[in-house]
């Protein structure tokens, strides 16, 4: 498991190591060549500056197009592009067709549902993620939706609390694993099921009991805790019948995607069991509908889990150390469309 306590200082003392001006000739090879940072919600300023450091410091030039409101200024900027770094920025077939010489798309962050992996790979260009670097950040997100979530969103009402309450982890990658880590410290009893991993994997990494199926966590479990990705496999998969199996008082947490829940069936579940709550970072499209249950029902306003300086620095500056790689050496560790 990586996780990185305080980013910044290692981030800085890195810097200090490392002399920003470098001109051998290996680097002067790529001297014109164009990264763009295009992201909608963007890194904190700290992070941008770090990833310009090092794209700097390899004598790349560093673009920057932030807040974007119109996909066609992003067709614009990667226009001459030669290396993307986005966040979850659509990087569709159109953004594709119309980077004429991108060689490398690097989505800042764990899921990478957002870029066009067949397009990418049909102009072959190489698509990575940076696998871990914000996990901590979203963890963090998650334990204080659930004190929110359990103690009533502070509405002054009693509460309860999350010591010796079972909390189910479906998927435990990065973040399952920091989630895992800080709910122990809550001295809760943590489960866990991922399907690509064996019950020992789970069990060794003595953070979680593993359990059969993803049945018997939402069974089992009074809070489960969404980390899966969004694949054909997963969409709509959390569905009426499983969040169904949850215990009396039963709390869904989603810091994964929107479309891993079948929000209708959720919604109708919802209006069937007044004991259950769903606590989200990512705004159902039905938020509308799940309105209507009042004090058992909180989305973000906008996708936060990530959102902090140290998971900006981290996954921005992995970007953009992993595209010099694979300008320098091809390195391809991370890529995703293989
Ligand atoms: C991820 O997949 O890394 C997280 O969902 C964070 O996404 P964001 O960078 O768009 O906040």
């Amino acid at each position: 498991m990586e996780v990185r306590v305080d980013v910044r200082e290692g981030f800085e003392k890195k810097l200090r190591k490392e002399p920003t001006c470098v001109f051998s000739d290996e680097i002067k090879i790529y001297s014109k060549m164009k990264v763009l940072v295009a992201t909608e919600k963007p890194f904190a300023k700290v992070a941008v500056d770090g990833i310009r450091e090092v794209v700097e410091k390899n004598g790349y030039t560093l673009a920057l197009l932030e807040k974007y409101t119109d996909v066609n200024e992003l067709y614009a900027a990667v226009a001459d592009a030669d290396a993307l770094i986005v966040r979850s920025d659509k990087v569709t077939k159109e953004v594709i067709d119309h980077a004429k010489n991108l060689k490398i798309v690097v989505r800042a962050g764990a899921g990478f549902d957002n870029l066009d992996l067949e397009a990418c790979t049909a102009r072959g260009i190489v698509a990575m993620n940076t696998p871990g670097q914000n996990s901590n950040a979203v963890a963090e997100l998650v334990m204080g939706m659930l004190v929110y979530a359990v103690r009533n969103f502070y509405n002054g009402k009693s509460g309860s609390e999350l010591m010796g309450k079972k909390l189910g982890i479906l998927a435990f990658g990065n973040v399952g694993r920091n989630v895992a880590r800080i709910a122990k410290g809550f001295g809760m009893e943590v489960f866990a099921y991922d399907a690509f991993l064996t019950a020992d994997q789970i069990n060794a990494s003595g953070m979680a009991t593993a359990v059969a199926n993803q049945q018997a966590l939402f069974e089992q479990c009074d809070i489960v805790s969404l980390h899966i990705p969004a694949t054909a496999e997963t969409k709509q998969s959390i569905n009426y019948d499983l969040v169904g199996k949850m215990p009396k008082g039963g709390i869904l947490v989603n810091s994964a995607r929107k479309e891993v829940i079948d929000e209708a069936g959720l919604c109708k579940l919802m209006a069937e069991r007044t004991d259950l709550k769903y606590i989200t970072d990512i705004m159902p499209d039905a938020d509308a509908d799940f309105k209507a249950f009042e004090g058992r029902y909180f989305a973000t306003p906008k996708k936060m889990g990530a959102q902090t300086e140290e998971a900006n620095i981290n996954a921005g500056i992995a970007a953009a150390e992993q595209i010099a790689d694979f300008f320098k050496t091809g390195n391809k560790k991370f890529q995703v469309n293989k």
